[in-house]
């Protein structure tokens, strides 16, 4: 039995809860977030206990800790938990730059813990299904991906728009773009950007233009329109799309430049969250260090994209050294 710590209580954790109900051998054990109130809440919605302190949870029967706090304070959480002796699953984006991550990452290597980006799409039983089926029939060398998430922020005290909490559509949503463009096409080499900065200060909307080891990313990410959500993957002999929303991926149609068509189908249960969990758990139960489908060095690969795009923009974290 996998036992859970869960620091922070907002949606994210509760969807995290909700997909725990559908993986085997794991439970919340102990939960924890600066509002005693929303804590005794959540943990009694549940059936875990409320942790009084952060201090207090990491000294619990916890084997794993999900980190679901907001972007600033990721890598704090995290650090804490590795050198408690815990597993830590990180919620996206695992730190707010490249700097704060490689001291997260030295310090799982340095105490030998399990550490893992939460970045959820390639658990999905659609995106397995694809690389399965694009294995056995494949369209070629795939040397474009074209994807975007945009949809307009309406709540105008979303975290997401202040830029203490390190908010800004590049870390909430151009993450899982950096993602899917680094795992079909390799490193990158050159990344360009534009954007628009909003009014309180943080990036609303970027258009990014990547170059990688096996080809070239056009990627968007905004918080002030409404994109489509779809994902356009180009080979020499086809092409695929993960119809929209491409990171919650049910859907795909592979296109062969023979003329057919492949329609690929796989619903997800439990929020989604639960493959990305499943995953984690087998790992801490086979003693590993590191997910081989959501490695350090992709978690790296991707914070360092959204770097070189903030920096083109402009858009700097207050607290960012
Ligand atoms: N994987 C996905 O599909 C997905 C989807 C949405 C969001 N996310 C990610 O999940 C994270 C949380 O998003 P959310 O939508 O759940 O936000 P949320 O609903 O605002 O919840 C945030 C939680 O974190 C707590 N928190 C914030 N800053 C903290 C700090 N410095 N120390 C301790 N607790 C802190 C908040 O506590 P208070 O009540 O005390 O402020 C609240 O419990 C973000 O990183 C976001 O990017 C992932």
């Amino acid at each position: 039995m996998v036992r859970w710590g869960i620091v922070g209580c907002g949606q994210i954790a509760q969807r995290f809860v909700q997909g725990l109900a559908h993986v085997d051998e794991a439970m919340p054990a102990a939960v924890w977030s600066r509002r005693p109130d929303a804590s005794a809440a959540f943990a009694a919605a549940c059936g875990a206990r409320a942790a009084p302190s952060f201090e207090a949870l990491l000294a619990a029967p916890v084997d794993a800790v999900y980190v679901a706090t907001l972007h600033d304070s990721h890598a704090h959480y995290a650090i804490a938990a590795l050198r408690a002796g815990k597993a830590v699953l990180c919620e996206k984006p695992a730190a707010t730059s490249a700097a704060e991550l490689r001291t997260v990452l030295a310090t799982a290597r340095h105490t030998g813990g399990l550490f893992m980006e939460a970045m959820k799409p390639p658990f999905y039983p659609l995106y397995r299904k694809l690389r399965a089926h694009l294995d056995s029939d494949p369209i070629g060398r795939i040397v474009y991906v074209r994807a975007g998430g945009a949809d307009v922020l309406t709540d105008s005290g979303h975290p997401t728009l202040r830029p203490e909490a390190a908010g800004g559509a590049l870390l909430a949503i151009g993450i899982y773009e950096a993602f899917l463009a680094l795992d079909w096409l390799g490193p990158a080499t050159a990344v360009q950007t534009l954007g628009r900065i909003g009014p309180s200060g943080v990036d609303t909307f970027a258009s990014i233009n990547s170059a990688h080891a096996r080809g070239i990313a056009q990627l968007h990410c905004g918080i002030d329109c409404n994109s489509t959500g779809e994902a356009l993957l180009a080979g020499t002999a086809g092409n695929v799309t993960i119809h929209a929303r491409w990171w919650n991926p049910t859907h795909a149609t592979v296109r062969y430049a023979d003329g057919r068509t492949v329609a690929l189908e796989a619903p997800f249960t439990g929020g989604g969250l639960n493959y990305e969990t499943g995953h984690f758990c087998d790992l801490l139960r086979e003693g590993r260090t590191e997910s081989p489908v959501m490695p350090h060095a992709l978690s790296l690969g991707m914070i360092e994209m959204l770097d070189e795009a903030r920096a083109a923009l402009g858009v700097r974290v207050p607290f960012e050294a």
